[in-house]
């Protein structure tokens, strides 16, 4: 028996529900000459989202994470890279033959990929420019292609300047569709709403909250009904826990799964051993990651896993002795830059088994 959940990386069927209304607009947008935005906190399910969207268009995509390049030469070396994988050989030679500072390719025997670099030292704009225009160029009307930038708020640290580049270059272009992605929802809003931002309304903003409950239980129970029988039950438990977030009902989901199979843990008890389970796991980290943090933030994460007190209401200052909202302002954006607090339809802490091992810490 195979384990029906899947958590960790992009997911497609049987693993990837519902979100139907979503991919209908990411499709729509796609379709037109429109440029996307997808903003939610970490591990909402962004990439798997717009790769679902994207295969059932059929259109070749190249995806490149900000966070893993060192810097704009490095960008375009990637993307050239990608370039080389999606299309002939012999239709790029004559377009690279132009190319102000000629790339260095070399085949690598492990992957049997081309592997692309340029001379360190030279200036990076007219290689960024050659490289995007490339795509531009080899990108079909039929078949359009789809550039998809991962943790894009990234681009910023990459170079003071990069942001600015990019936009000249990709305002000309028409036989693109650019997404970015973002998890840092104030850096990369900041960088689409921002008036003086070069990329002020270049794209249509998205926002991706959590799974529907419905759509979530409908498809755990379905998990469940080989390991147990009262898998509705089992379902509504993980969601308690859960609540729908995406990442952390898959994570809990497998492990429950794996318990039962296993034969760890009681048959009347799986959730709440598993989560124990998980809480173990990560109890090192979580205990780092507590040291971490100042008085307030720490008072403002402890109000959020114990109380039904939202932060900047009087009494939840009141009960944890915070006397300015201007430093409890502060603390949740800080909290929130870091993916440690999400704002839903309230504010909470982005990982419910960190909330349950801050909460069972003070009970101790
Ligand atoms: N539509 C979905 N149906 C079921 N599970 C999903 C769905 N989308 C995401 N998940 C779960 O959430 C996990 C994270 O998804 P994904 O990597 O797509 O999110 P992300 O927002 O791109 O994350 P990151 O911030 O790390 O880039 C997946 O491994 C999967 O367990
Ligand atoms: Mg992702």
């Amino acid at each position: 028996m195979k384990n029906p959940f899947k958590f960790g990386t992009v997911v497609d069927d049987p693993f990837f529900i519902d979100r139907k209304k979503e991919i209908e607009k990411v499709t729509s947008f796609l379709s037109g000459e429109n440029h996307l935005v997808l903003i939610s906190p970490r591990r909402m399910g962004k990439s798997s989202l717009i790769h679902k969207a994207v295969s059932s268009l059929g259109r070749p995509v190249i995806a490149l994470d900000m966070q893993l390049m060192t810097g704009p030469a490095d960008l375009a070396a990637q993307m050239l890279r990608r370039i080389y994988r999606i299309y002939p050989q012999t239709r790029l030679k004559q377009h690279l033959k132009r190319f102000r500072i000629i790339p260095q390719l070399s085949l690598n025997p492990t992957t049997g990929s081309i592997d692309v670099s340029f001379m360190p030292g030279v200036s990076s704009l007219p290689i960024l420019e050659d490289v995007l225009n490339l795509a531009e160029k080899m990108s079909t009307e039929n078949k359009k292609l789809i550039i998809v930038f991962d943790e894009f708020q990234e681009a910023r640290r990459l170079d003071e300047n990069l942001l600015s580049q990019l936009r000249a270059i990709m305002q000309h272009h028409k036989m693109i569709n650019y997404v970015f992605l973002g998890s840092q929802e104030s850096l990369i809003r900041d960088v689409f709403q921002r008036q003086k931002s070069p990329f002020y309304h270049f794209a249509m903003v998205m926002y991706l909250r959590k799974i529907d409950i419905g759509e979530f239980s409908q498809y755990l129970e379905t998990g469940f009904a080989g390991i147990h029988d009262e898998p509705g039950r089992i379902a509504g438990e993980v969601l308690e826990v859960t609540r729908g977030h995406p990442y952390y009902t898959q994570q809990l989901a497998f492990t429950v799964w794996e318990m039962a199979v296993s034969g760890r843990g009681q048959s009347n008890k799986y959730v709440e051993d598993a989560v124990r389970e998980l809480i173990r796991m990560h109890d090192m980290d979580y205990e780092r990651i507590w040291m971490s943090f100042n008085g307030t933030d720490r008072k403002v994460l402890l109000g959020l896993s114990i109380s039904e007190q939202q932060p900047l209401t009087a009494e939840f200052m009141r009960i944890w002795d915070l006397n300015a909202s201007s430093t409890v302002f502060s603390s949740l954006k800080r909290l929130m830059t870091g993916g440690y607090v999400i704002r839903t339809d309230k504010y909470e802490l982005d990982d419910p088994f960190f909330s349950r091992w801050i909460k069972e810490r003070r009970e101790r």
